[in-house]
Parts: structure tokens; C-alpha cells; sequence
């Protein structure tokens, strides 16, 4: 009896440590589930964030480019477009690549922006270098399209030295690339070689009136050098030059801090602040849509003529005029008021355009009213997220 009793009490014993243990596992099995679950949760909202943000990074890359022809290999010719960051440079990349060629942009960014080439980043075609030209440069090209210098007065003041050596140095150094590589250049100069001119309209062949040490004459002086040395490489180290003397241009993509008279007063009509008129507003300017001189840029690239020629709108409109013209495409209550003038500011300025009528069948096609419909709708844009910035939106 004893014994059966010891039996019955071992086997008990040995029930209650078995089913301790089962007990035990099964807590422990229920505990490790849970951790795999709530592991798993993390492990799904972490692929869920990755997906998502797979997904934004191929709607980037997979957007797609604006369409561009697919030219031959013969046609097709590697092209450097200094400044083509900037308002005017982004607007001859459009093209340029548009018609298929290779396209390097070289851009400090000064007044530049990726915003006006983002569309293009990554195409097979496209090449984006981030350098300062007063710095030698080393690539292979056909053409060079010479556009990096600042160009508004409020630009080219900011640092006037520099605005020098850009246009001294930063030439010499794109005129030595050419003649390196033995490709043709372009180079942008400007209506402000002419000064504040004696002779109206203004042709090619009249000399200019500059005032060499005045605000203005980093620029003027600047460009009238960088065409002497155009002139200068193509006597002596036989290098084929071009040169555009660009009069006003305007349009979409012009910096919002241009300064420049267009951009001011579509800024000012569109925010009804004062329309400022600086002067007696009776002093002339011509201005000409950017795809004109875009227009004209790429048949001088292309002709056979190597004397400076203009590029501009020949109607003319006193600067009180134009305000009224921006006050009316815009609407608002904007009052135009005067202010005291700038000093050197040059009184007329319509360019003779025969000679590219005659060289390179050019002409500017876009009436005044046309572009600046396309030039108020793009501040409009700018100012809205210029807006939205401030606000944190
Ligand atoms: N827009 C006009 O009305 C006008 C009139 C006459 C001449 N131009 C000439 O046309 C060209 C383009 O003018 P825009 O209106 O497009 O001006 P912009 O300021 O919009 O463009 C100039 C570009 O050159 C770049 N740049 C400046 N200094 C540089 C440097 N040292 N190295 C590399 N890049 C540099 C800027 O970052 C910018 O992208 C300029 O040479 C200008 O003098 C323009």
C-alpha cells in the first residue's frame, strides 16, 4: 500500500512538472508570436514607405523628355553652351536639343538656375557641368555658344571686377577652347556696346558712346573687349567667330530679380504695386521675344557672316508707353509713378536690323502683346510660389 501510494504521489509530481513546462512553452511561444507580429506590422510599414518612395523616384526618372529629332551622326554636333542655365541660354538648349544634337551646359549658377534645364537632366544628349569660366575648361565641341555673363544691371554691378573677368578672362579662355578643338563660337555681346547712342537706329558700324569709368562700364567695356578678342583670335589664330550684339529680350525664365525694365513693371502691375517709371519715361527700347533671338542666335551660329550683327525687335516704345501697354495686359490698379533717372542710362535704343534681314533672313516675328501674354503668365507662376515659400505652404 505504501508503495502505491509513493507511485501515485511520484506520478503526480511528474504530471504537475510536465504540464509546468508545456505551460511554460506555450506562454512563451504566445509572447514570441506576438513580437513576430508586431515586428511584422514594422516590417510592413517600413516596405510600404520604400515602395511609396520607389514609386515617386520612377515617376521622376520615368517622365518623359520633350521629344527631339533623331539626327544622323554626320548631322549631329556636339555643342557647349556657356551660361545655359540662364533666361536666354535655357531657351537656346531647348533648341539645340530639340533638333537632336549633344548639348554641354557649363554654368556657375550666379544667376542661373537647374530649374531652367531640370527637364532635360539625365537624356543620353544632355550634359550639365557645374564651372566657373574664368577657370579653364577642357571638352571636346563642334560649336560653343559663348552666353555666361551676368546680364542685368543689377547682376552685372554686384560684383563689377568679376563681371570684368568674366567677360575678359572667360572669353580668352572659350576663344582658346575653340581654337583648340577647332570648333566655331558665338559669342553674346550686347546693344550696350553702342553706350548711350549719338546715332539712331543703332547699325553695326557706328562706334558706340561708353562711358569708360561709369556704373554701366564693367559690362559695356567688358563686352567690347570680349569682341576685340574675338576679332583678335580670328585674325591671328584663325578661330571662326561669331558675334551677336543682343538688344532687350524678354520672356519666361527671366530671373525674378532681373531688374530689367519688363520684368519690373509685369512684377509691380501684378502685385498693384506702383508701375516706377525711372527718368521722364520718354527714353526708347526695343524688345524682342526670346524664340526670335533664339531664332537668330542658331542661323549666325550657322552662316557664313563673321561681322558683328544686331539682334533685336526694331519697334520702338518710350518707356512710359510700355508700362501703359504691361499695366493694361495685366489689369489691376497699379498707378504709374516717376522717380529720378539712373546715371548713363542710355535716352534711345532701337537696333538697324538689316544686316541680318540681309545675312541671315532673320527677322523678329513675335508682337509685343503675344509675348508679354506668355511673359505675365510666367511671373505669375513665380510670384505664387515665391508666396507660398514665405507662407511654408
Ligand atoms: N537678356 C538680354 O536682354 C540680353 C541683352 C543683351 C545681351 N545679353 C547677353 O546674353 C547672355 C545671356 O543673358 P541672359 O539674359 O540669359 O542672362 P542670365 O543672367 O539669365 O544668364 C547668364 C548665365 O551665365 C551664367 N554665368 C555668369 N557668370 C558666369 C561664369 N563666370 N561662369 C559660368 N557661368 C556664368 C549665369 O549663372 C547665368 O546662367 C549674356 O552674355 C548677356 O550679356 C542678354
Amino acid at each position: 500500500m505504501r508503495l502505491f501510494c509513493g507511485f501515485v504521489l511520484f506520478t503526480l509530481i511528474l504530471a504537475i512538472i510536465i504540464s509546468y513546462e508545456y505551460l511554460a512553452d506555450a506562454v512563451e511561444n504566445k509572447t514570441l508570436l506576438a513580437r513576430n507580429h508586431s515586428d511584422l506590422a514594422l516590417l510592413n510599414v517600413k516596405i510600404e514607405k520604400l515602395s511609396a518612395q520607389v514609386n515617386k523616384l520612377q515617376g521622376i526618372t520615368s517622365k518623359p523628355y520633350p521629344t527631339v529629332r533623331n539626327l544622323g551622326y554626320s548631322d549631329r554636333k556636339r555643342i557647349l553652351v556657356t551660361g545655359g542655365a540662364g533666361f536666354v541660354g535655357s531657351h537656346l538648349v531647348d533648341r539645340l536639343m530639340s533638333e537632336g544634337h549633344e548639348v554641354t551646359v557649363v554654368d556657375n549658377f550666379f544667376t542661373g538656375s537647374k530649374r531652367n534645364i531640370e527637364h532635360w537632366i539625365g537624356h543620353e544628349n544632355f550634359e550639365l557641368i557645374r564651372h566657373d569660366i574664368v577657370n579653364r575648361l577642357y571638352v571636346e565641341v563642334d560649336q560653343i555658344y559663348h552666353l555666361a555673363s551676368p546680364a542685368s544691371p543689377p547682376h552685372y554691378m554686384f560684383n563689377p571686377v568679376k563681371t570684368i573677368k568674366t567677360n575678359s578672362i572667360g572669353t580668352i579662355n572659350l576663344l582658346g577652347l575653340a581654337r583648340r578643338v577647332g570648333a566655331r563660337i558665338l559669342v553674346a555681346s550686347t546693344s550696350e556696346v553702342y553706350g548711350d547712342p549719338e546715332v539712331h537706329p543703332q547699325s553695326e558700324d557706328y562706334w558706340g558712346h561708353v562711358n569708360p569709368i561709369g556704373p554701366r562700364s564693367c559690362y559695356d567695356e567688358g563686352k567690347r573687349v570680349a569682341e576685340a578678342l574675338c576679332y583678335a583670335y580670328a585674325k591671328q589664330e584663325k578661330v571662326e567667330v561669331r558675334v551677336a550684339r543682343i538688344f532687350n529680350t524678354y520672356g519666361p525664365r527671366m530671373h525674378i530679380n532681373d531688374g530689367r525694365v519688363v520684368s519690373n513693371f509685369i512684377q509691380q502691375a501684378l502685385q498693384n504695386h506702383s508701375i516706377t517709371i525711372y527718368g521722364t519715361g520718354k527714353q526708347t527700347r526695343s524688345f524682342q521675344y526670346v524664340s526670335d533671338l533664339v531664332d537668330g542666335l542658331v542661323l549666325l551660329m550657322n552662316s557664313n557672316y563673321s561681322s558683328p550683327i544686331n539682334l533685336g525687335n526694331p519697334e520702338e516704345y518710350s518707356i512710359e508707353q510700355l508700362a501703359l501697354v504691361i499695366k493694361e495686359s495685366v489689369g489691376g490698379i497699379s498707378p504709374i509713378v516717376k522717380q529720378t533717372g539712373v546715371q548713363d542710362d542710355p535716352q534711345r535704343r532701337k537696333p538697324d536690323i538689316k544686316r541680318a534681314k540681309l545675312y541671315l533672313g532673320w527677322s523678329p516675328k513675335v508682337p509685343l502683346s503675344h509675348g508679354l501674354k506668355k511673359t505675365v503668365g510666367y511671373f505669375e507662376k513665380e510670384l505664387k510660389k515665391e508666396y507660398a515659400k514665405e507662407l511654408n505652404l
